[in-house]
């Protein structure tokens, strides 16, 4: 069988390094896209360096020539292209009264139109190569359920069900399935950014900001980013090929739906 070929978009850091290393265990080679140059190089040089194959690709999700070039690279340089993540995203704090039109355009314009594009590209590829494929992209427990003071980002992982749910109907003949997943507080650069605000803001350290988020948490503990790329890796791999349009919640019990 040949290689399976998947990108990884957000793949520097945090959710989307660890399911990089996890499909890359699966048997993928992955191609990691983000804008910082240096922790991208890293990333994919640490899986080079393991015996997996890694191609590093500088782009903004929110710029769809950049996507879908992304795509391109990723095709022309593995021969082939079966998965895409949609994982980057931004997750400000964002207090109703705060929210100004220049936030708007950027939180939007990663999270959601940044997956469209990421989905367009894809499903071009896919048809190019003839064949079908699968289409995963990151929601959070936020967008299963408002949560306080996230305004913007609740919306935008909202919408990323809505158009999960539509293009798995969209594309279901072309054998291309298409899931989200749901996280919830994970331990990662922008979880720690969060916390770190939440600590200040009560003159705490950040450990005591991130453990107030552990509990509303049935399992009482934290998210590894390795949590969630277990359950990408069964929606990029074949025993997921019956699931289509679904949202995967994977909080350690916070949400219930
Ligand atoms: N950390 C959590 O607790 C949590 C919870 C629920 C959902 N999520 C979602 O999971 C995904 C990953 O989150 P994370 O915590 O690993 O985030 P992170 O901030 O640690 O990493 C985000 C990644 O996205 C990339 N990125 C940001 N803007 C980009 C752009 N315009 N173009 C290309 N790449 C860009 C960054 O370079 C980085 O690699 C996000 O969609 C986030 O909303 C995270």
């Amino acid at each position: 069988m040949s290689k399976k070929v998947a990108l990884i978009t957000g793949g520097s850091q945090g959710i989307g390094k660890a399911i990089a290393e996890r499909l890359v265990k699966d048997g993928f080679a992955v191609s990691l896209v983000a804008t910082n140059k240096e922790k991208l190089q890293k990333v994919a040089d640490e899986i080079n360096n393991n015996g997996g194959e890694a191609l590093p690709i500088v782009a903004d999700v929110a710029d769809r020539d950049e996507v879908f070039a992304a795509v391109e690279k990723t095709v022309n340089h593995f021969g082939e292209f079966n998965v895409i993540v949609n994982n980057a995203g931004l997750g400000p704090t964002t207090p109703i009264d705060t929210i100004t039109p220049e936030q708007f355009e950027k939180v939007y314009g990663v999270n959601v139109a940044g997956v469209l594009w990421g989905i367009q590209a894809a499903h071009k590829a896919f048809k190019d190569l003839g064949h079908g494929g699968k289409i995963i992209n990151a929601t959070s427990q936020a967008g299963v359920v408002g949560n306080p003071n996230l305004a913007l980002y609740s919306g935008t992982k909202f919408a990323i069900r809505g158009i999960t749910q539509v293009v798995a109907q969209d594309l279901a003949t072309e054998g291309i399935t298409v899931n989200a997943f749901a996280p919830g507080i994970v331990k990662t650069p922008m979880m720690y950014d969060i916390a770190h605000q939440v600590g200040k803001n009560a003159g705490k350290s950040d450990e005591w900001g991130m453990q107030t988020f552990a509990k509303n948490i049935a399992m009482k503990r934290l998210s590894e980013p390795e949590d969630v790329a277990n359950v990408v890796s069964f929606l990029a791999g074949p025993d997921s090929n019956y699931v289509t349009g679904q949202t995967i919640i994977v909080d350690g019990g916070m949400q219930f739906h």
